[in-house]
């Protein structure tokens, strides 16, 4: 089968968070189910050099304005269209904001484009080779189902969300430049309050909705965790279904991770201890034995880390100390920055987006702490758990479903992983810490929950084949063009 991924963003290459990681492996795992994917992602400069080394597969004059050129790009992995137009994606900045930090003025022009540029391949315009079914992420790609059926194709598509708080909700004003009839500026699809909504256009449009675990998926049925699209995914309740991600071995392992000092499993975990030194020095943390705490996260509200600061001096008391690496809303960033100043030796900030150090601090941490307000499915904490890095988080989405709370019968039964807390408040944070530190305190439990933790299994096997029953449901055999 063919499958055609529409994604902002890809790892390698591109990333800002977890969507990245689930677009760059899902692929790779769906090749076991006979799923041949395509991805398509816009021509960041990032990507431009190897792109442009061949020549492209196709023009498109038009894509709202603009000329396209349609480039081939291979690794061992992946095969990937790039979605090439200079004035949109080649400059600097993260795909989403501009180097101060500010929404690009024409994220609308720009997220509008990739998804017309998807809908025409699967709608043939390139030589030799259409997809049976297109997979397309969060609002950036979600019109592409909302041009395909203006264009009376009835291709199937899958729209996942893996962050309802991100809608593409834009000026009305823009409309007349998507290229798109009248009739889809209505209530039914992607109108929102007077608005124009990507998010909604592709929720009201796509075959099968799903998001990134099944707590999420009933989360988002509700005001609290909806954000406002509550009513237009319970009208769409029967096709509505969340598949938890899963973890990259590839890329996800410690017992070859290159960015660690020591690499370790099960058996040698105690070699974490190497990680742990170079963590330290390198973050100007003082060297004792005290349980390290730590972060790695965007910077914004959704993920709590405001309230890691106010817990922090409580964490230096009781001997233990806490690094945070992350980056995003400058308020938070100041909060962390000003915090650590005032405990040298017990608390460090990394600022930026940095792989090796993410990988190290799993590799080396005690504890990884994800205070999340919501989180649709959360990787962190399942890398944490792979790397022998006990989680402690809050008891929302995915971090619900994937953390066995060390209660006594979860202890007494053998399957505890790490730490929940709810309701998600600094006093439910700073309890749970302190349950954290009298556990490691007793190094035959903390063990205990370390080896529980990285026998846990979430790699991709299992959910890239819910991906692909589900793809099989849309598009029966004999519909299928073949590999
Ligand atoms: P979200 O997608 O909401 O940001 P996830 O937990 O699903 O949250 O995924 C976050 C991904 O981004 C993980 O792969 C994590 O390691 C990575 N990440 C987040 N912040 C940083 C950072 N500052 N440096 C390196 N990697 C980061
Ligand atoms: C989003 C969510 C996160 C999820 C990731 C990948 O960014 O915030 O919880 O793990 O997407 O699906």
């Amino acid at each position: 089968m063919r499958i055609l991924s529409v994604a902002s963003e890809v790892f390698p290459f591109v990333k800002t968070g977890g969507l990245a990681d689930v677009t760059g492996a899902l692929p790779k795992a769906l090749r076991e189910f006979d799923i041949a994917t395509i991805t398509l992602v816009p021509g960041y400069p990032a990507l431009l050099p190897m792109a442009r080394e061949g020549a492209p597969l196709a023009v498109f004059e038009d894509v709202l304005g603009e000329t396209a050129h349609i480039r081939l790009f291979q690794t061992e992995e992946q095969i990937f269209l790039v979605l090439d137009i200079p004035s949109l994606y080649d400059r600097p900045g993260t795909p989403y904001l501009d180097e101060q930090g500010r929404d690009h003025a024409d994220n609308w022009k720009r997220f509008a484009a990739l998804s017309l540029a998807a809908a025409k391949i699967a709608n043939g315009a390139l030589p030799g080779w259409v997809p049976d079914l297109v997979h397309t992420h969060d609002w950036q790609t979600a019109l592409t189902s909302v041009y395909l059926r203006s264009m009376n194709n009835q291709t199937p598509v899958v729209l996942t969300i893996h962050n309802i708080a991100f809608q593409g909700q834009f000026s009305s004003g823009i409309f007349p430049w998507l290229q798109l009839p009248m009739s889809t500026f209505s209530m039914d699809c992607l109108e929102y309050y007077g608005d124009v909504c990507f998010l909604k256009g592709g929720l009201t449009t796509s075959n099968i909705i799903t998001t990134v675990s099944p707590t999420y998926s009933r989360e988002i049925m509700t005001p609290k965790f909806g954000m406002g699209l509550q009513g237009v995914l319970r009208a769409r309740a029967n096709v509505v279904k969340g598949i938890l991600n899963g973890t990259d071995d590839d890329i996800w392992d410690p017992a070859k991770d290159p960015y660690l000092e020591r690499t370790f499993d099960l058996s040698t975990v105690s070699d974490r201890r190497i990680n742990r030194l170079k963590l330290e020095s390198e973050s100007g943390l003082d060297s004792d034995d005290g349980p390290i705490f730590a972060a790695v996260s965007r910077l914004t509200w959704q993920k709590g880390v405001d309230m890691l600061a106010e817990v922090a001096e409580e964490i230096a008391y009781r001997g233990g100390k806490l690094i945070v690496c992350g980056r995003g809303d400058s308020a938070i960033e100041d909060l962390l920055l000003d915090t650590a100043q005032k405990l040298p030796g017990r608390m460090a900030v990394h600022i930026g987006y940095d792989e090796r150090i993410a990988h190290l601090i799993h590799g080396g941490a005690d504890a990884i702490v994800q205070p999340s307000r919501f989180e649709p499915c959360g990787l962190t904490q399942l890398y944490g758990l792979r790397y022998g890095n006990v989680p402690i988080v809050s008891r929302t989405g995915g971090l619900a479903e994937t953390v066995i709370d060390a209660n006594d019968a979860a202890m007494g039964a053998g399957v505890a992983t790490g730490f929940q807390f709810h309701p998600v408040t600094t006093e439910g944070l700073r309890h749970a810490i302190r349950r954290a530190i009298d556990a490691y305190a007793s190094p035959a439990q903390w063990r205990q929950l370390q080896a529980q933790g990285m026998s846990a299994r979430f790699t991709w096997d299992r959910s890239a084949k819910l991906y692909a029953d589900l793809y099989r449901d849309l598009v029966p055999e004999r519909k299928r063009s073949g590999l």
